[in-house]
């Protein structure tokens, strides 16, 4: 995978800030990679790809939503900002020609998550949320510190049900509509806290 190719592409085709985030995702992702024994290049490319189409316009995702994609969750339709997930799997497919069907389905599912997330698609939804230019140093720290004190499966665990739980928080308090794929992801993750 030529990786230089991604990121000038990228660099042409998402905002500066979208850019530093992308390449802040990709590092993080390795990181993770290294800490659970993953492929540490494809959660770099993973990690590069997640926001690739983030800079589409609502018209250019509508109309590849129309032509090309057939999977989509009817509500998932409606809501613009988080089109650019499953819409960036089909741009990494048929762009950047990645096969890999783990890179994939991690960008796929990298907003609304889903129950039962690998661990790849677990370390590319966890970079994606605590990479260092989002500018949450706290948060990062506490997600890093229980992976570290919980290994394995267990942490991994722990940590996307605090981004969950926050996710569904913050969703319910402005008054936005929880999808009933991250209501069903949540309770996935809530009932194994205890596991
Ligand atoms: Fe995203
Ligand atoms: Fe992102």
């Amino acid at each position: 995978m030529d990786t230089d190719y991604i990121k000038n592409w990228l660099k042409e085709n998402l905002t500066p800030e979208r850019y530093v985030h992308s390449i802040g995702t990709a590092g993080c992702a390795v990181e993770l990679a290294r800490m659970y024994s993953l492929d540490e290049e494809k959660a770099y490319v993973a990690g590069l790809l997640h926001d690739c189409a983030k800079c589409k316009t609502k018209e250019e995702l509508q109309d590849i939503v129309r032509h090309k994609l057939n999977d989509m969750d009817p509500q998932e339709l409606k809501t613009s900002k988080i089109l650019h997930a499953p819409i960036g799997a089909f741009v990494a497919r048929d762009s950047f020609g990645i096969k890999d069907a783990e890179i994939l389905s991690s960008i796929r599912w990298h907003t609304i998550g889903k129950p039962d997330m690998s661990t790849f698609e677990s370390i590319i939804f966890l970079a994606d949320k605590i990479e260092p230019s989002r500018g949450n140093a706290e948060f990062r720290e506490k997600i890093l510190k229980i992976l570290e004190e919980n290994r394995g499966r267990k942490g991994l665990k722990k940590a996307l049900f605090l981004c969950f739980q926050a996710t569904v928080k913050s969703l319910a308090e402005r008054k936005l509509p929880i999808f009933p794929i991250t209501i069903e992801t949540y309770n996935e993750l809530l009932e194994s806290q205890n596991e």
